[in-house]
């Protein structure tokens, strides 16, 4: 009776601990530092969305961006407004719909450095102007420079 006691415990004790390891990365764990420019009307309202949809942010405001983009390798071509810096360290460059980061972050991506939407295009989280869209693609950018695209969004 003693051991089947002790035995009932342990696999309880097994079942609390695999149920909390498989846990979901949820918005409310991403804390964003979001280095950004003072007078960007369009950034503040990127990282409203964010925090809409859960997520925690913290920015930092800068005259000028371009030593944030060279200090995380972010290529001229990859640029946006504004450079979004997860606790490990991956960067979210640009208006990137919240989805995509959680996505990213739940994945295993080997050397990837982040996700970027680059430019600014119109009807992206922050870039809205009624109800205009223009399609584009998030991409994965890649330590060696390289990117592919990471999601493809043809509509609101
Ligand atoms: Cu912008
Ligand atoms: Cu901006």
């Amino acid at each position: 009776m003693k051991i089947y006691l002790l035995a009932f415990t342990f696999a309880l004790t097994i079942s609390v601990f695999s149920s909390e390891s498989e846990m979901p990365n949820t918005n409310a764990q991403t804390m964003l530092l979001v280095h950004k420019t003072p007078t960007c009307g369009c950034c503040k309202k990127w990282i409203k969305h964010l925090e809409m949809s859960g997520m925690n942010t913290t920015t930092k405001n800068h005259e000028s961006l371009e030593e944030i983009k060279a200090t995380y390798n972010i290529k001229p071509e990859y640029r946006s407004c504004h450079t979004g810096v997860s606790v490990d360290g991956y960067i979210f460059e640009g208006h990137i719909p919240s989805q995509y980061i959680t996505q990213f972050l739940s994945e295993d991506h080997p050397n990837a450095i982040g996700l970027s939407v680059p430019g600014m295009p119109v009807g992206s989280p922050g870039m809205e102007i009624g109800n205009r869209f223009m399609p584009y693609d998030v991409l994965i950018l890649y330590k060696d420079g390289t990117s592919r695209v990471f999601a493809e969004v043809r509509k609101n």
